[in-house]
């Protein structure tokens, strides 16, 4: 063995690294290693959740005997104070202390000494940290959840307000048929409801104990896990310590209905991004959400919704990194899992971001003097009708009347496919073809015509459930504000 002299760890020095392990380790981590190793420059955010957990560990103990009861008082002393520094700024985090929880637990022993020491008993850090990441993850789903709720409240808005407005709806971006706009903004809050609803399902499986699997076999101590978990507001205990500590895919489960989530955020910008374009004008979106260009000065780009679009992808990576980093690890516990944080830290970040501004920038800012909401899209009826009346849209209703008359409808949609093309030639509409012309296509065709082909006769006639007709949208639109009521 080599000599120990110049690399032997200071007794005194309670935040060396080495000191944090044991008297085992013979020379110092080089900085280097202290850097890689390391999580507390990110994982000091779970720092509430660790002191919650360790609260609730330290009750536990006390009640089972196996601390005193004044040991858990001043753990409890010990923890306010902690926490009111961190509040306060002034809790130094180190790095020799690698993670919160050392550095939480070390500066505990400086304030309150052995009960400090005790707080350990029965514990390992690595069912500490899947319950702080739990604890963590669960309200920020909470808060997910509200606001997957205030996006879908600014859409519901927007779609009241539009139920009669019509613009072309497209299947492969080309012109289909008309469609209610507030039919449109409510395909979007079914995607939200969706997406909250996956929110709450993925929490059921978050919101469960690890805490008391210790290293990984569980512990010798009398503990009480489900007095634990009671205190703590989670809905079980994890049933097997191997799983428990080396168990990350709630968080892959989180990262994958975020990313979801992101994707209809993503198309929902996709369509903002077009709509917003010369070319259609069917939408502008407020000035605060627009940049304009260095060099060109007539410009006013969608950069938030650009943004939404190209953080999608972010999300989307994090959750390939997390599913990777799953694979390949052998039970129990191993260090890899510390590469959770990040990803999913970020995850949330963005998440929560995006649906906040857009939740904004759909459907504006409550004015407190009028209490009403201000500053949202605003729609261009004109030019989204104009678009409506382009291409051909009801072109089906015109095959669907042929159909009424007794045509079948292979043959009505040959039979209007011939009124297009003379339509087209003539670069006019087929309802400015007129009613004589139409009748040597078919002569069935009768004045009423007129009224199936236009835009709203051929929103009408789409009065099934899920159909765009605005009896069916209004239903709709009755049922989402009841729901979020
Ligand atoms: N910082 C570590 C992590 O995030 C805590 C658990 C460390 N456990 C261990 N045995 N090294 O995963």
């Amino acid at each position: 063995m080599s000599s120990n002299t110049t690399a032997q760890p200071s007794h005194n020095q309670l935040d060396t690294k080495a000191q944090a392990w044991s008297a085992l380790f013979s020379e110092p981590m080089s900085d280097l290693v202290k850097r890689y190793t390391s999580s507390v420059f990110f994982d000091q955010r779970m720092w509430k959740a660790d002191i919650t957990g360790s609260l609730a560990h330290a009750e536990m103990l006390a009640a089972q005997g196996v601390i005193g009861q004044d040991d858990y008082a001043a753990i409890q002393k010990g923890m306010a104070q902690i926490k009111s520094e961190i509040e306060a700024g002034q809790f130094e985090w180190k790095l020799d202390l690698e993670d919160v929880h050392l550095n939480i637990e070390a500066r505990l022993t400086v304030l309150v000494g052995d009960a400090g020491k005790r707080l350990h008993t029965g514990r390992s850090r690595n069912d500490q940290v899947a319950t702080d990441v739990r604890l963590w993850l669960r309200d920020e789903i909470d808060l997910i959840a509200g606001l997957l709720k205030e996006l879908q409240l600014s859409l519901v808005d927007v779609a009241g307000k539009n139920v009669d407005v019509i613009l072309p709806g497209f299947t492969h971006l080309q012109v289909a048929q008309p469609v209610s706009f507030g039919h449109h903004m409510l395909a979007y809050v079914e995607m939200f409801k969706r997406d909250a609803e996956r929110m709450l399902d993925v929490r059921k499986r978050v919101n469960v104990l690890p805490l008391g699997s210790a290293a990984l076999a569980g512990t010798t101590y009398p503990l009480d896990r489900e007095r634990v978990a009671k205190t703590l507001g989670m809905d079980g205990v994890c049933q097997n310590s191997l799983d428990g500590v080396s168990d990350r895919d709630f968080a892959i489960e989180f990262t994958a209905a975020a990313s979801l989530c992101m994707v209809h955020v993503s198309r929902l910008s996709e369509e903002l991004i077009i709509w917003m374009s010369q070319n259609f004008g069917f939408i502008k979106i407020a000035d605060r959400f627009t940049t304009g260009s260095s060099i060109m000065p007539q410009k006013k780009n969608p950069d938030v919704p650009e943004l939404a679009r190209g953080k999608t992808g972010r999300v989307v990576g994090h959750l390939m990194g997390l599913i990777t980093l799953m694979k390949g690890q052998p039970l129990a516990y191993n260090k890899d899992n510390q590469e959770d944080k990040e990803p999913l830290f970020d995850t949330v970040d963005t998440l929560k971001d995006t649906l906040r501004i857009f939740a904004e920038m759909i459907g504006g800012q409550v004015n407190p003097a009028t209490g009403a909401k201000e500053g949202g899209i605003t729609v261009n009826a004109e030019a989204m009708r104009a678009a409506a009346l382009k291409g051909y849209a009801t072109a089906t209703d015109l095959a669907d009347y042929l159909v009424k008359k007794g045509l079948p409808f292979r043959d009505a949609h040959e039979t209007v496919a011939h009124a297009v093309k003379l339509a087209t030639l003539k670069g006019v509409d087929l309802t400015e073809l007129p009613l004589v012309e139409l009748q040597a296509f078919n002569p069935h065709i009768e004045a009423d015509v007129f009224e199936a082909l236009s835009l709203e006769g051929s929103l009408n006639a789409r009065n099934t459930l899920g159909g765009t007709a605005p009896a069916q949208v209004r239903a709709q639109l009755a049922k989402h504000q009841a729901r979020l009521a």
